[in-house]
């Protein structure tokens, strides 16, 4: 698109979402081992002569919201708001080419926020530094400052508070597999606290950041097992999903879970063939709506 700028923005996996109690202003605190991976929407940001509009493309398209309460439509205005850009600059047509799934548990929506910011960061030139930009992030939403930066990383508070962390050997082979409808991450948050009036204080497992340095994805997979806090809540919402779990183990995936607050499911494998052949088997099984081989880490949002 002429005189737009694009930015491409990964999905994540979470390998570990280890979840406290419920904190004084309602969010919990975790800690969120975040892997980024190779499903990637993209977000292109042109000026435009009306008031900013969104659009969006893609299998998904027809469950995003185009109005100011999409990620990408508060990120610009947020941008536009601290750096004092002109009212009439701030039209901006800004679409999204969506691949990641919508409410799936895989930071699609902080994605999209996170790529509309860089992308008019981009257009309107304000000189942002990363670590203003990663305040915006935070301030949108507690996925958004990982979409940003990708890779993988260690979140902390709420999320939003990041360390990097190593992943070593040539990456882990994942199969997503996707469910008819979303699940909203308020009910399964509601739904854990719930299921677990005594939630300890979240920490990180020592045996998965190493299994992560190693690169070994049978250490991983073993790790894998109770890494997800919010797995027991998802199920008790969408109980169908543990067919689905099933399925995957059973076409030979190491290990299953649900990401973050679902309903996706994600599948770790030995190798890119295993990959494809849980993700056929998946597909073949009637556990879910589709279901598609991707890599990690993947790199962060990044201008194209
Ligand atoms: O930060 P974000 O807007 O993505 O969070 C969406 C919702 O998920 C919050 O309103 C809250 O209900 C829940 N949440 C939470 N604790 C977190 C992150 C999210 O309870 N650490």
């Amino acid at each position: 698109m002429s005189g737009g700028v694009t930015v491409r923005v990964p999905a994540k996996v979470n390998v570990q979402l280890a979840v406290g109690g419920a904190r004084a202003d309602g969010f919990h605190d975790l800690a969120n081992v975040f892997l980024a991976v190779s499903l990637y929407d993209e977000v292109t940001v042109t000026p435009s002569p009306d008031r900013p509009y969104l659009t969006c493309s893609g299998p998904y398209a027809e469950q995003v919201p185009l109005d100011s309460t999409n990620l990408a439509a508060r990120a610009a205005e947020a941008l536009a708001s601290r750096y004092g850009i002109d009212p009439a600059a701030r039209n901006v047509h800004i679409h999204i080419a969506k691949d990641i799934p919508v409410a799936g548990g895989m930071a699609g929506g902080s994605a999209d926020g996170a790529a509309a910011l860089l992308a008019c960061d981009a257009l309107w030139g304000t000189g942002a530094s990363r670590t203003e930009l990663l305040g915006i992030c935070a301030e949108l939403g507690s996925d958004v400052p990982f979409s940003l930066v990708g890779g993988a990383a260690l979140g902390t508070g709420r999320g939003e508070k990041l360390t990097d962390l190593e992943v070593g050997g040539t990456g882990f082979h994942w199969v997503f597999a996707t469910a008819d409808g979303g699940l909203s991450t308020p009910a399964v948050f509601r739904e854990f606290d719930r299921l677990t009036p005594q939630a300890p204080a979240p920490e990180a497992s020592p045996a998965l950041l190493e299994a992560l340095r190693s690169g070994d994805a049978e250490a991983l997979a073993v790790t894998l097992t109770h890494s997800n806090d919010l797995q027991p809540a998802a199920l008790s919402l969408r109980p169908a999903l543990a067919e689905t779990l099933e399925a995957g183990v059973a076409a030979g995936a190491l290990a299953g879970l649900v990401s973050g607050s679902g309903p996706t499911t994600a599948f770790l494998a030995a190798d890119a063939g295993a990959a494809e052949k849980v993700a056929e088997a998946l597909r073949d099984s009637g556990t879910c709506r589709s279901a598609r081989a991707a890599t990690s880490p993947a790199p962060g949002a990044r201008v194209l």
